[in-house]
């Protein structure tokens, strides 16, 4: 099955992108380029809206050969204000495995933003998308994105090493991952 264009959370929507989402993407990128660029290797300091305008279009084209589902993450009351991204894509179709990946703007930070909106990643990808193992791949260090991962009920599987270079720097991760049946439990338990 294929994700809905538009997805509600209690507090924010998940929309896909469109093209008049640059100068946002922008505006968001710049103002929390400190944070992002510590942990994310496309986040430099020449970040412009030419980048925006590629991401835009291959986030459309990823959607559309069903590879990548990339959610611009907004406030029903204030739309025009891009807060984060929210993704989750397959890494592996046999093995029925996907992976979710975010971040959100620096100045609306430890609001719960990236957990509320990657649980219904998670949802997305076990409920619509068949996934039956969703992962996550945190840079060691990353005490606010390991936080997430916690909240959300993921389970710590090991470190990988080297993962990933981010600003010349070859950074360790710690695999996390969440099986479809641990999700269902979690959920039940919530809605309990
Ligand atoms: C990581 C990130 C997505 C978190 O987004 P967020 O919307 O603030 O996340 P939440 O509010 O849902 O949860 C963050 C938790 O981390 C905690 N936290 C924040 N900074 C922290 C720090 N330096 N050390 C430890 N915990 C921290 C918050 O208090 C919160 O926990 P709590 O609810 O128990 O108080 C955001 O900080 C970010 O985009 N960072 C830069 C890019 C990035 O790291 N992306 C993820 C790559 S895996």
């Amino acid at each position: 099955m294929r994700p809905p264009d538009r997805i509600y959370t209690e507090r924010f929507l998940l929309r896909r992108f469109a093209r008049k989402d640059a100068d946002a993407i922008l505006e968001a990128v710049e103002a929390s380029l400190p944070d992002l660029a510590e942990w994310l290797p496309w986040a430099h300091d020449n970040y412009t809206k030419d980048d925006a305008i590629a991401y835009v279009r291959d986030s459309s084209q990823s959607w559309k050969e069903g590879r990548a589902y990339d959610f611009a993450i907004r406030s029903p009351n204030e739309p025009g204000r891009h807060l984060g991204n929210m993704s989750v894509w397959h890494v592996s179709r046999l093995g029925k495995v996907g992976e979710i990946g975010y971040w959100v703007r620096s100045d609306a930070t430890s609001q719960g933003i990236a957990t509320e909106t990657a649980a219904a990643m998670l949802d997305l990808g076990f409920s619509t998308l068949g996934m039956h193992k969703i992962t996550l791949r945190i840079a060691v260090g990353n005490d606010a994105s390991d936080r997430v991962a916690q909240k959300l009920g993921f389970t710590r599987e090991g470190i990988l090493r080297e993962e990933l270079k981010v600003n010349g720097k070859w950074l360790d991760h710690t695999l996390y991952s969440m099986l479809e049946q641990e999700f269902q439990r979690i959920r039940q338990s919530t809605l309990n």
